[in-house]
């Protein structure tokens, strides 16, 4: 972890206020460790945005009855190779199972993978979160 160095903005007032008030209410006990998130995602943005290495979790839902969608998984994964590093999935109940492949690459292949899984026909709902050790420098 790098040396601390104190910093400061000027903002509009209510602005300021605003912000207080929304990092109150998810729990941050300093406006620094707010701000600090807000950075990171931001870095993180950057990244994907230049199609740089990220990692993502693709969580879906899904019923395992729609004809052929098993097969489908199974084969978009494998093709992935290396890119899905792994994947946990939960039997929800008699028709639908949770799934959640864990992925590394380019932030595009990346994407684009979860956006073929995202699409099949009987995934009923899924969303991609993409992470960067970008986010870890410190
Ligand atoms: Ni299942």
């Amino acid at each position: 972890m790098g040396e601390l160095v104190r910093t400061g903005i000027s903002l509009e007032e209510g602005l300021l206020a605003r912000f207080d008030e929304v990092i109150a209410a998810k729990g941050y006990q300093n406006r620094s460790e707010a701000v600090r998130d807000l950075i990171r995602d931001h870095l993180v943005n950057e990244e994907v945005e230049a199609n740089k290495e990220v990692f993502g979790t693709l969580t879906i839902m899904y019923d395992h009855h729609q004809a052929g969608l098993s097969e489908k998984l199974i084969a978009a994964q494998h093709r992935a190779g290396s890119r899905v590093l792994a994947t946990t999935h939960v039997h929800l109940d008699h028709h639908n199972c949770l799934e959640v492949l864990i992925m590394h690459g380019s932030s595009e292949s990346v994407r684009d993978l979860a956006n073929g899984i995202l699409t099949l026909r009987g995934v009923k709902h899924g969303k991609l979160v993409v992470t960067s050790v970008a986010a870890g420098h410190e």
